[in-house]
């Protein structure tokens, strides 16, 4: 990831998202993708795909073929699926992903490793893939879960649910941190427990209200991008304009 964002000159994901269409219309949304990727293509350094277009389009059928241009374009390819289930189901969830192409997916930490995470991780380390977990999300609620106190019943020592996150995201060797760009006060947190060992990929920018320059001065390394891009009358020029604002700020 950190050479393919050198390479591309920019460290912008691409959330290609759509909103939903009716079944007559659903055909149309593998040219849509395609016309976007295409457009945004020389401004981003990866794309993420979520159930927006697997639902329509089918893993293998639509999502592969993207993931295979993206991987053609020079892009890294990555599945924002954010496992959250038994090991077993983790596991097939994450080679179904990875067969597809996937470079990484997220995961969510809530349901801790043994028979949780643990055999994504293997497959994933077995496969060379990555895997990127959910620390602290974007949007209003998300201090309910991952901003709660919680306290070790072992120890009865009390920390807050992100920071003992990001802690196991360290201890079990993660590729990289999801913290959204709408707090940059916990990016930056977040940023001291890491160091430079993990990157923060930072969702949440624009559509969201997540600013770009408090994103990265906090520690985002990658920032994440989808409706203000796919919904834009112009791709090409927002991505680049996002990009340049991102390039001005290093
Ligand atoms: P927008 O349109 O808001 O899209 O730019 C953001 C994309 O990222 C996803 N998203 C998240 N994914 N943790 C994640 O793993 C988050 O905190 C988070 N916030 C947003 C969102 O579903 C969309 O695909």
């Amino acid at each position: 990831m950190e050479q393919t964002a050198k390479d591309k000159k920019s460290n912008i994901i691409l959330a290609l998202d759509f909103l939903f269409e009716k079944p007559e219309n659903r055909e149309k949304l593998f040219s849509k993708a395609e016309r976007i990727l295409n457009a945004v293509e020389p401004y981003i350094c990866a794309v993420k795909f979520n159930r927006h277009l697997v639902l329509p389009l089918g893993t293998f059928n639509g999502v592969a073929k993207l993931n295979e241009k993206a991987h053609a374009m020079g892009l890294m390819a990555i599945m924002d699926c954010k496992v959250n289930d038994i090991g077993s189901t983790n596991q097939t969830i994450a080679e179904y992903y990875y067969s597809a192409g996937f470079d990484a997916l997220t995961a969510n930490p809530f349901v801790g490793w043994e028979e949780g995470l643990k055999p994504v991780f293997d497959v994933a380390h077995k496969l060379q893939r990555g895997v990127i977990l959910l620390v602290y999300m974007s949007h209003k609620a998300v201090w309910e879960g991952y901003g709660q106190t919680i306290c070790n019943a072992e120890t009865g020592e009390k920390t807050l649910q992100y920071v003992s996150f990001a802690k196991k995201a360290l201890k079990w060797n993660a590729d990289g941190v999801v913290v959204g760009a709408t707090y940059p006060e916990k990016i930056r947190e977040v940023h001291e427990t890491l160091g430079k060992k993990i990157p923060i990929y930072s969702p949440g920018i624009g559509a969201q209200g997540g600013k770009i320059e408090s994103a990265l001065k906090a520690g985002a390394s990658y920032l994440i991008v989808g409706r203000t891009i796919t919904l834009s009358e112009n791709p090409a020029e927002t991505a680049k304009n996002i990009r340049d604002v991102a390039n001005e700020c290093k």
